[in-house]
């Protein structure tokens, strides 16, 4: 068996925050989204793996290079332009050759990874796959529609009156009778091939289709809300570690990793937490579900329930919550007088101020 990994889709800046390009590097606990669907992949016991890669190579490429520290085996598969999830099955025709593969969408995370459904696929195999998972926005999906029994009767993507909030995770395998349906289908509305219509091609063949219902699923949609939650559902699984250094003064509570190089100093950490390597942390408080990434600096100043990413500095604040600090961002005090905020904010930032 085979993984194909998607990675490829045009280098995107609408987000709230533009710390990379690729959205699949997002950061999750101060590690790719990427990472973890890799770790998935090697868990369940595939090693063979293509990464679809597009305007974004370089960045994928850097970041995950051969795949050894994986345990895995990774080819990159350049895709001209982001012409569907069905395109990058055609484009790895040769690399998958006759072989099942699972297809994993490069910016989706599955809580508790994929190694029940592949042996599940390994034992009973159907000619194909999917998961499913109940969402609140079903538009914005590939959407299953399901009979009494539980069997898959109807596949549409993103359609504009759902037929269920049963929405099509990015988890898919395949036997190679896939590679006849992505030849059939044609562009969709969007101009795409669309991996959902080779699906209900092959259910319209009388091929069988499986699905089972998962909950634990998150996608980078840009939602900081969201990004916060997956992060702090990862982070209470957090094994706690010292490998950086921590002052007799300072206090550690709980589920905290402080990672090579980052000193903590007369403050204070409450887990779960993370301090990534060569940050600082000085005269400040350090709350639950906090990661801040490598190389930051936060000082005289309280944090909670927030993202901080790389080489930011944080200083002289009073509590931040619920919020997203991109890379090199510097937040600082202002002088006393005048009573001004002064700010150079990125596109597309948000900043809420008490008035
Ligand atoms: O995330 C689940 C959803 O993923 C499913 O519910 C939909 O049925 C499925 O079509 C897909 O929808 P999206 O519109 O959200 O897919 P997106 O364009 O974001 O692409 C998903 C991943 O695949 C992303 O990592 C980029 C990569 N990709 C995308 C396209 C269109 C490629 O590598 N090549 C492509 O041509």
């Amino acid at each position: 068996m085979k993984a194909l990994v998607l990675c490829g889709g045009a280098g995107t800046r609408l987000r709230p925050i533009t710390h990379t390009s690729a959205k699949q590097l997002v950061p999750v606990a101060n590690k790719p989204v990427l990472f973890y669907g890799l770790e998935a992949i090697a868990a369940a016991g595939v090693t063979r793996t293509g990464i679809i890669v597009g305007d974004t190579a370089p960045e994928i490429r850097e970041a995950v290079g051969d795949g050894s520290r994986f345990g895995l085996d990774v080819s990159y598969l350049p895709q001209e332009a982001p012409l569907g999830l069905a395109h990058a099955v055609l484009i790895a025709r040769g690399f998958l050759d006759d072989d099942d593969f699972v297809m994993y969408l490069g910016d989706n995370f599955i809580v508790g990874g994929i190694s029940g459904v592949v042996d599940d696929f390994r034992r009973e195999r159907p000619d194909a796959r999917i998961l499913l998972t109940h969402v609140p926005e079903p538009t914005a999906f590939g959407i299953a529609e399901l009979d009494g029994t539980g069997r898959v009767v109807g596949l549409e993507e993103k359609p504009r009156h759902p037929k269920s909030d049963l929405a099509l995770v990015g988890v898919y395998l395949f036997t190679p009778a896939v590679h006849e349906a992505v030849r059939a289908v044609r562009p969709s509305r969007r101009g795409e091939l669309e991996i959902t219509d080779a699906l209900q091609w092959l259910l319209d063949q009388g091929y069988n289709v499986r699905a089972s219902t998962i909950s634990g699923y998150w996608k980078d949609t840009g939602n900081v809300t969201d990004m916060l939650e997956v992060n702090r559902s990862v982070l209470e699984t957090l094994q706690p570690r010292t490998e950086g250094s921590v002052d007799e003064v300072s206090e550690i509570i709980g589920r905290v990793r402080i990672e090579a190089g980052a000193k903590v100093f007369a403050s204070r950490v409450v887990g779960p937490a993370l301090i990534g390597a060569g940050t600082v942390i000085a005269d400040s408080y350090v709350g639950p579900f906090t990661s801040i990434a490598e190389n930051c600096l936060v000082e005289e100043s309280e944090i909670e329930y927030s993202i901080v990413l790389r080489q930011a500095t944080v200083v002289g604040t009073r509590r931040i919550e619920v919020s997203l600090i991109g890379n090199s961002v510097e937040v600082t005090p202002a002088p006393r007088t005048p009573a001004v905020h002064r700010l150079v904010l990125g596109d597309h930032s948000k900043v809420q101020i008490p008035s």
